[in-house]
């Protein structure tokens, strides 16, 4: 009996390029989003494996509910891949409105802990938990716009949580990764903000969603445990693709 891959905000960007991937790699995908149309979209992509897709706002009660539930009907959870976050609105933190604050809260810290919760009864020792970082985690003086400090103080508290976990849960693998820059809706949606503010000058890389999704499941299929639990996993880090194929190797030995 095989074990699902679960993931988040696959109704877009790098979320939907990995359900897309998982599926055509013969995996049971259930895949989450709120936007029913481009859920969908997943399935005219894949020539394999099996997608269910749940409709659900992730910041309420009742989506946390409805996901759990549809899981009972699996059996069991491989990858639990949270995606789902949102980064709008730009505003300063002395202009943010209380409801805006607490939606980006909600979504980005309170949603992955919550869902990690309730899911847990599906997981045993080799699931993989995955979260899903960003460069705006702390303070870097250097290359911080001014109008996305909800989004830069909401993914600091997620890697914080994540040292939790993986301190305090053992019933599970608890890994943590930083995409980099990666040309989805949320970026574009970035990029036009902080450029009317004038202030953006971004030069690194820009990958694809589909790139970023073959890594993310090179590191959840190939990796040793302790690579998986102990490594903050990063694209853009030439060393990180390296273990991975190294890792594939010693498999295939
Ligand atoms: N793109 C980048 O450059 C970049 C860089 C570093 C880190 N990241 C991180 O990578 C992850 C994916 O980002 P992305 O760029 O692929 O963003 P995206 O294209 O905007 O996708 C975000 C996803 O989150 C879902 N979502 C938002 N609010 C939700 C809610 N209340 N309930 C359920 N689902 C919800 C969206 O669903 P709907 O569209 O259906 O609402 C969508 O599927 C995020 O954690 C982001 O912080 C991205």
């Amino acid at each position: 009996m095989t074990k699902c891959i679960v993931i988040t905000g696959a109704s877009s960007g790098i979320g939907q390029a990995l359900a897309i991937s998982f599926a055509n790699s013969g995996y049971d995908v259930v895949a989450i989003g709120q936007n029913e149309i481009n859920l969908q979209k997943i399935k005219s992509f894949i020539s394999n494996g099996n997608v269910i897709t749940i409709c659900a706002d992730l910041s309420e009660e009742n989506g946390i509910d409805k996901v759990a539930q549809n899981l009972a009907l699996q059996n069991g959870v491989q990858f639990l891949i949270h995606c789902a976050a949102i980064s709008k609105p730009y505003k300063s933190l002395m202009d943010i409105l209380t409801i805006e604050l607490k939606q980006i809260i909600n979504v980005n810290v309170m949603t992955p802990i919550l869902l990690t919760q309730k899911l847990a009864p599906y997981f045993d020792e080799t699931t993989r938990v995955l979260f899903i970082g960003s460069d705006y985690v702390g303070i870097d003086k250097k290359i911080r716009p001014y109008v996305t400090g909800a989004y830069g103080i909401s993914k600091s508290a997620l890697r914080v949580a994540v040292e939790y976990f993986r301190r305090e849960y053992d019933k599970a693998l608890i890994g943590y990764l930083n995409p980099g820059t990666t040309d989805t809706p949320m970026y574009q949606s970035m990029v036009t903000a902080i450029n009317q503010q004038g202030i953006f000058n971004h030069q690194g890389q820009i990958a694809s969603p589909r790139d970023i999704a073959e890594f993310i499941q090179g590191v959840l299929e190939k990796t040793c445990n302790q690579d998986y639990k102990f490594i903050d996993w990063d694209y853009r880090e030439i060393m990180h693709h390296q273990l991975i194929e190294r890792s594939s190797v010693r498999a295939k030995l």
